[in-house]
């Protein structure tokens, strides 16, 4: 099945179930300059900032948070664009298989049995059934003097990786 554009507008979803419960590969890279993916059960999708030049103000962004030592990091401070590619609960099994082993070490994607799609000069999955496609427009570590409930950094954070949160601004929204 391919995928067609969707407008924000026709846009139904429970983020946090989305996020959370299915999961979604963050994804950074292109066929040339290579790419790398990682699951990620963290995020945000949402509204903020807007342009001088234009009447929206409040633009439609989503959020990841991406440990120091990710080989996606790398693909992530690299690239000017990066993916969100969303899959039925059919591929759990192979997301499991990308958040728990690097890209570093093994062709991961071809081990996982998922198809990457080069395309918008970026890359992501064609078993997804929705993809977001996000131009970076903040990058920056989470600090820990930033955490008014400490217990967090306790819990979260024993080594003090904190996670680099990126914010892009979704630029196009990909669904089957
Ligand atoms: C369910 C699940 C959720 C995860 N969520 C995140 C996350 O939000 N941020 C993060 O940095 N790592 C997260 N991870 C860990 C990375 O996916 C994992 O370390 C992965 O192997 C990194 O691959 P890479 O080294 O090829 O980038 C998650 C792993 C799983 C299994």
């Amino acid at each position: 099945m391919s995928f067609k554009n969707i407008d924000i507008q026709d846009l139904h979803l429970n983020p946090i179930e989305m996020i959370g419960e299915e999961w979604w590969l963050v994804t950074a890279g292109n066929k040339i300059n290579g790419y790398n993916t990682m699951t990620a059960s963290w995020g945000h999708i949402g509204a903020i900032w807007g342009r001088l030049d234009e009447k929206a103000h409040n633009l439609p962004t989503a959020i990841v948070y991406v440990r120091p030592h990710r080989y996606t990091k790398e693909f992530m401070d690299r690239e000017e664009v990066f993916t969100l590619s969303v899959f039925d609960k059919a591929y759990k099994k192979a997301l499991t298989y990308l958040g728990t082993h690097s890209g570093r070490d093994e062709d991961k994607v071809t081990n996982a049995g998922i198809t990457p799609v080069f395309d918008d000069g970026t890359s992501y999955f064609a078993e997804a059934k929705m993809v977001f496609i996000c131009r970076k427009l903040y990058h920056a570590p989470l600090l820990e003097q930033g955490f008014v409930d400490k217990s967090l950094v306790e819990n979260n954070y024993p080594q003090k990786d904190f996670h680099e949160m990126y914010i892009g601004e979704i630029v196009k929204i990909l669904s089957k």
